[in-house]
């Protein structure tokens, strides 16, 4: 059935084909808040066919698209940037709802996304091309120029996560239609309804008809079939480093840029300012409760050291507040139990392996107080493993090349924190770090959102960051004149 299109925010349908649809068979998936445990709303649970169907209409429209001038693609970036901001409150709030995002941060995701379109926007009117002439190599012709411009892959399919369900939708989106493709888009079961509103806000702004089109519906059913559908010709992805990795065999021969987990380290020195060093860790720790890849997610620290910093730690984990998104609470419930069973299990397995709690491990269902462990062994399993909670494991380590040995030896290779006031020590240290960005006294993140934010190893592939992401969604096109 066809429904209208919308002139507010309904947050009820999926836009294919330029339409605001109810899916064919009715079948519909609710939606709790992780917080209240209420219901919040529903979204279709699209079939295969209607997959096709959002495939089929973003390769359609985006051969239109990819003739459009840049100042007309930019002037609608803009337009869906303003629509975004007006409604901060409206947006913030399902945000909050929906992801347990603490109210003040779930509206702040709103402004960066606007400001990341329009940065976007800018930014995508300079992505010129560049003209070789063949005579600037050894013995080539003067006669042959190159002339090579940067033309959109097709349609890229951006799947997003939960934890930020507007800015990781929109840094996805955003550099696709800038750059001349069409989109599928795939937000996160929980973080849907946030996303749609992000997509009529879009709409509203004037997008052409079929340019991007809305999958909501399980990964697990319709995951495979959007990861191998011809149509789609290049996946932008943010998510765990398992289901990144699954998506990879199956994606075939077309670019990915994987954004997966992190276990992001903070080294810190016997000769680091400990207070500058327990906010910014504290802060890199606990923001969302720990649901981020680029949280800080182990410290290691000099031994000499160690109980300085350990007691001012436990002073800023003990000024957090916890409680509810609504109430502004710097903790708040995890995205749902299982998460919280999985942190638990780690806080328990470290526990068991002689661990101190210097504050924290109290629980009432999905909400976890920050919790902070000292002497935790290289044997435990969180010395390795993403909580993607609000823990933070301490490990003393008696030397500099063993703190950059635990770093290493991890599966993952996001960003590293290294605090100390040796400025030789500290490029020592981060030019050994295998991480895609090492912070100098501050805490691992991913902004400023110009900046490239990329991983290695398991924690990802590609590069992002507003021109690199724009990048990212095209290939050179090379025209050579003969004179
Ligand atoms: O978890 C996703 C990652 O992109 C985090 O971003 O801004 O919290 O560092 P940020």
């Amino acid at each position: 059935m066809i429904t209208k299109k919308v002139e507010t925010f309904s947050q009820k349908n999926v836009l294919l084909n330029g339409e605001w649809r109810e899916n064919e068979n009715g079948e519909r998936i609710t939606l709790t808040s992780p917080s209240t445990r209420e219901e919040i709303g529903s979204v279709p649970a699209l079939s295969e066919s209607e997959v096709g169907t959002a495939v089929n209409a973003a390769k359609e429209a985006q051969r239109k698209w990819a003739k459009t001038p840049l100042h007309e693609r930019k002037q609608l970036l803009y337009r869906w940037a303003d629509n975004l901001e007006e409604h901060k409150e409206v947006i913030g709030t399902m945000i909050m709802k929906e992801v347990a995002k603490k109210k003040s941060s779930a509206v702040d995701e709103v402004v960066r996304t606007a400001d990341f379109i329009r940065h976007t926007a800018e930014e995508g009117v300079r992505l010129n091309g560049e003209l070789l002439t063949g005579d600037s190599y050894n013995g080539g012709p003067a006669s042959k120029t190159a002339q090579v411009s940067h033309v959109p892959l097709g349609v890229v399919l951006a799947i997003a996560p939960f934890n930020y369900p507007l800015n990781l939708s929109a840094s996805k989106i955003a550099p696709a239609l800038m750059t001349g493709n069409g989109v599928v888009f795939k937000p996160a079961t929980q973080g849907s309804l946030s996303g749609i509103m992000m997509m009529e806000a879009l709409d509203q702004a004037g997008l052409p008809k079929g340019l991007v089109n809305i999958t909501t519906g399980r990964g697990s059913e319709i995951g495979d079939t959007l990861v191998t559908h011809k149509g789609i010709d290049q996946i932008s992805f943010t998510g765990g480093s398992e289901t990144g990795l699954s998506l990879s065999k199956k994606a075939g021969m077309i670019p990915l840029v994987l954004e997966l987990g992190g276990k992001d380290p903070a080294i810190v020195l016997e000769d680091a300012d400990l207070d500058k060093a327990a906010k910014e860790i504290t802060g890199g720790a606990f923001s969302y409760s720990g649901q981020r890849c680029t949280a800080i997610k182990r410290v290691l620290v000099k031994e000499e050291a160690a109980d300085e910093l350990v007691d001012k730690l436990k002073e800023k984990v003990e000024e957090l507040s916890v409680g509810l998104p609504e109430d502004d609470a710097d903790v708040t419930p995890l995205i749902n139990d299982k998460g919280a069973d999985y942190v638990q299990g780690l806080i328990d397995d470290a526990i068991d392996k002689k661990a101190k709690v210097v504050t924290g491990d109290e629980r009432k269902e999905n909400l976890i107080s920050p919790t902070l462990l000292d002497h935790v062994s290289t044997d435990a399993r969180i010395a390795w493993e993403e909580p993607f909670g609000p823990v933070l494991p301490i490990i003393r380590v008696t030397s500099e090349e063993e703190a950059i040995k635990i770093a290493n030896d991890s599966e993952y290779g996001l960003q590293a924190s290294v605090f100390t006031q040796d400025i030789d020590a500290a490029h020592r240290i981060a030019d050994q770090l295998e991480v895609g960005s090492v912070q100098l006294n501050g805490k691992t993140s991913r902004g400023p959102d110009h900046f490239p934010f990329l991983g290695v190893k398991n924690s990802g592939l590609g590069v992002q960051g507003v021109r690199y992401s724009l990048l990212s969604m095209t290939r050179q096109k090379v025209k050579v004149l003969n004179g």
